[in-house]
């Protein structure tokens, strides 16, 4: 491999923003990409939710409920890293898709709402962040706000979530009376709405202000001092090994609608934030991204980007390597051989037809049907698969039927291509075989109903058994059909595996109480 290729490989870094919905992600994703000079005009992005670009039936059901189904992944250059960001669905109906956007990448940035603190869906998030060990970067949005208190949040942080917080830097005031915030990373005074040459103040040895400043008297100030104090004698110091294991998040406070403390943010960040990183196949065998050999791996298949061709794509990480337009690789699955030539690149607002790209970016190949989630392709002769993406466990089902029996051929080919894309999951009860289909968010549900009439031209009715805790059987040989009541039903998922789905917690325990054997586990 050239130097060349190599140090395009270093310069990657490729992260997610996730949070819960209404915390800021589209307003920080639009800062961002104006930082690095991929919009002129921080309002793009939002147009694009608004609908203004509904080019396709997903944006249909977008634009209907004004919600952004579509993760979409940005690239863009600042100082000498590109950048890939990865957006996360972010409303209360947010799917798998969601979940394996952050198997595709190498960090995370979760930005917070000073004023509701950790929300339920940053929670879930975070969780998966955590299971992967990757770096995860907090971002305090909205100061320019009355929001709790920072230690509050740093508490919040620790409790919540479970995890340590070192903060980068910290707000002198809040709303109305915010003032700036004191960067104890960068050793000086970020002032609020100042812009020029006096917007940063820089601190004496002791760390406080080495100029005279009309701040000095405010209380705002002191009590920041205060906090400082505090969280220097007795808060986490800094640890770079635990924040590159995501053990440590490092905290930042700012605003992102008014601009403030984003670009320093990024800045840190991209000191901090992980080069692409090497990727385990299921033999265990650790694939590092500098090797010749490209490789990658599928984390989602989108359909129907333009319903009148009928296409899919679908997303490619890059785990090692270079990839080129009209290479030849292999899907290690089938091990059958074919050339690469549609690809498609993600900028800020357009697709594009990339000719290179290198391991940490995402690529989007165009699909026929050949693909499913968590394929990996190699470029090499030697095939290898990468390690299995995860199964989330659903927590919504419904049962489900065609409208009309005769198109019941139709409609198991529907549900069987759609569950293997991974869309949506496949459940059957035991002895009538019907089926049932679990989702992690309502929207799944919308939108199989939407492609099988569009796609498969047949109508479903869906009837909500509600919420349920799915539980799978460490020790199946045990499980007895008798087992099975309306309260804890059995069913078999699509690998015929057993299934307890239980009305509630409290169904689940007073199973476990009359059968202690049965050891159950859950998914993620
Ligand atoms: P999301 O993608 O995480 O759902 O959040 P989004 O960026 O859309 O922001 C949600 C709301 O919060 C928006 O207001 C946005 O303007 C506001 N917001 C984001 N960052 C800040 C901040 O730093 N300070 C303050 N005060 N508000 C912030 P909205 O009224 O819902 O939408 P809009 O009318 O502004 O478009």
């Amino acid at each position: 491999m050239t130097t060349q290729i190599q140090d395009q490989i270093q310069a990657r870094r490729t992260f997610a923003i996730i949070s819960h919905p209404d915390a800021g992600k589209t307003t920080m994703t639009e800062k961002l990409l104006f930082f690095g000079g991929a919009i002129r005009d921080a309002g793009t992005v939002k147009a694009k939710k608004t609908g203004k670009f509904a080019t396709s039936d997903w944006m249909e059901i977008e634009k209907q409920r004004g919600i952004s189904v579509t993760s979409s992944v940005m690239q863009f250059d600042y100082d000498d890293c590109r950048i890939n960001i990865l957006d996360t669905p972010g409303h209360q109906d947010f799917s798998e898709d969601t979940y394996r956007t952050l198997m595709a990448v190498d960090s995370a940035v979760m930005i917070v709402d000073a004023a509701k603190g950790i929300e339920a869906q940053t929670i879930k998030l975070f969780k998966v962040c955590r299971l992967r060990g990757i770096p995860i970067f907090t971002f305090i949005n909205k100061l320019d706000r009355q929001g709790k208190e920072p230690l509050e949040l740093m508490e919040e942080l620790e409790e919540v979530l479970g995890i340590e917080s070192y903060a980068m830097n910290w707000p002198i005031g809040m709303g109305k009376e915010f003032l700036g915030i004191y960067d104890r990373f960068n050793n000086r005074i970020e002032q609020f709405r100042k812009d020029g040459t006096d917007r940063f103040l820089p601190l004496t040895e002791d760390g406080e202000l080495a100029v005279d400043h009309s701040m000095i008297k405010t209380s705002y100030y002191t009590q920041a001092l205060e906090d400082i104090m505090l969280l220097n004698e007795a808060g986490n110091d800094f640890d770079q090994e635990k924040v590159r294991n995501g053990k440590m998040t490092p905290v930042f406070f700012g605003s992102a609608l008014t601009n403030f403390g984003v670009q320093t943010f990024l800045e840190t960040y991209l000191q901090f934030a992980p080069t692409p990183q090497p990727r385990k196949t299921d033999a265990d065998v650790e694939i590092n991204p500098v090797t010749d050999e490209f490789s990658g791996f599928i984390f989602k298949i989108q359909a129907n980007m333009n319903p009148a061709h009928r296409d899919r794509i679908a997303f490619v990480r890059i785990v090692s390597g270079k990839f080129e337009r009209g290479m030849t690789v292999t899907l290690a699955r089938t091990g059958k051989t074919f050339k690469l030539t549609q690809s498609t690149q993600f900028l800020a607002d357009e697709r594009e037809t990339v000719e290179i790209a290198v391991a940490g970016d995402i690529i989007g190949l165009h699909d026929t049907g050949s693909y499913q989630i968590g394929d990996t392709i190699v470029g090499g002769k030697k095939t290898f698969n990468y390690e299995k993406l995860p199964q989330f466990t659903p927590e919504l089902f419904v049962r489900v039927t065609a409208k009309n029996v005769m198109k019941s051929k139709h409609f198991n080919k529907g549900i069987m291509q759609l569950v293997q894309e991974g869309a949506i999951q496949y459940y059957k009860t035991l002895h009538t075989e019907d089926v049932i289909l679990g989702a992690v968010g309502q929207l799944q549900f919308e939108v199989f109903e939407h492609r099988m009439k569009n796609e498969y031209n047949v109508e479903v009715r869906m009837e909500s058994i509600g919420n349920k805790i799915a539980r799978w059987i460490q020790n199946e040989g045990d499980v007895k059909e008798s087992m099975s009541s309306p309260r804890s039903m059995l069913v078999r998922d699509r690998f015929d595996r057993y299934v307890f789905l239980f009305e509630n917690d409290f169904a689940m325990r007073w199973f476990q109480d009359k059968n202690e054997n049965i050891e159950l586990f859950s998914l993620l």
